[in-house]
């Protein structure tokens, strides 16, 4: 089953106007030199600068993304972002639990669960986030906190069409650290077996399962050749538009 890679940026809480404008142009037009890259491109801005990062990719290749929405379409919430809001800025996907939001702001399986729904139902595509501690992988039980994140954060009528998994081992993230080849497949092959139990088979080998985790050019080929590893979610390197560019080359895209 042929998955088209997606190669994501998540920015998270970087970059003022200027920078991720440059960022964002930078890499729209590397992406233009590669003419008819065999992957997806996607960045993920803050809030504040979904609207002019939007512009700088305007009649590109490179979709734009939010990094976290509320589940309610409007109302008395706060400080917070509805689906529609982020669809209205042009928003095509939204990044949810995240681990940083999960350990930040205590986001449960079951509130992620609630954003997605809200997010399918405004038109924006989901990349919803699972990963393990390091005292969980040391307790042997990563597999099996990655099947819970999944179970209890994909909403049960998700597609391929509208959900992208992200496996990010916390402790990877922003570390230097990498999990081995074979245990990044072994999780990879164990969330596809869960995805098709919950959602089909048909589903589960559609859908893309992302890799993050500190991803860097020296180490996106290793990675993101492995079977059931179709693309990456990147973070600090991410904030370099040379460095995200070289991650999808030498990912094959
Ligand atoms: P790093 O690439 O900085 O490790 O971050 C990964 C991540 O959290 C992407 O969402």
């Amino acid at each position: 089953m042929a998955r088209k890679k997606l190669i994501a940026g998540n920015w998270k809480m970087n970059c003022l106007t200027a920078e991720g404008t440059d960022l964002a142009k930078t890499i729209a037009a590397e992406v233009k030199k590669m003419g008819k890259p065999e992957c997806e491109f996607l960045v993920c801005p803050p809030f504040t600068l979904l609207g002019t990062v939007k512009k700088s990719l305007r009649g590109t290749k490179v979709a734009l993304g939010a990094q976290d929405c509320h589940f309610a379409e409007k109302g008395a919430h706060t400080g917070d972002i509805s689906p529609l809001m982020l669809t209205d800025l042009g928003c095509k996907y939204v990044i949810l639990g995240h681990s940083e939001r999960r350990a930040d702001h205590l986001e449960s399986n079951e509130l992620i669960n609630k954003k997605a729904v809200a997010a399918h139902k405004a038109g924006l595509k989901t990349v919803i986030c699972i990963g393990e501690t390091l005292a969980e992988r040391e307790a042997g039980k990563a597999i099996d906190v990655c099947k819970e994140q999944i179970l209890g954060s994909v909403p049960d009528d998700s597609t391929a069409a509208d959900t992208v998994i992200a496996y990010e081992p916390v402790w990877a993230i922003g570390t230097g650290k990498v999990p081995t080849t074979n245990d990044v497949e072994e999780v990879h092959a164990a969330v596809r077996k869960v995805l098709a139990k919950k959602l089909g088979k048909s589903n589960a080998n559609k859908m893309r399962i992302l890799y993050g985790g500190s991803v860097k050019p020296s180490n996106a080929k290793e990675l993101l050749s492995l079977s059931d590893v179709d693309g990456a979610l990147i973070g600090g390197a991410s904030l370099k538009a040379d460095d995200f560019i070289a991650i999808a080359k030498n990912a094959g895209c």
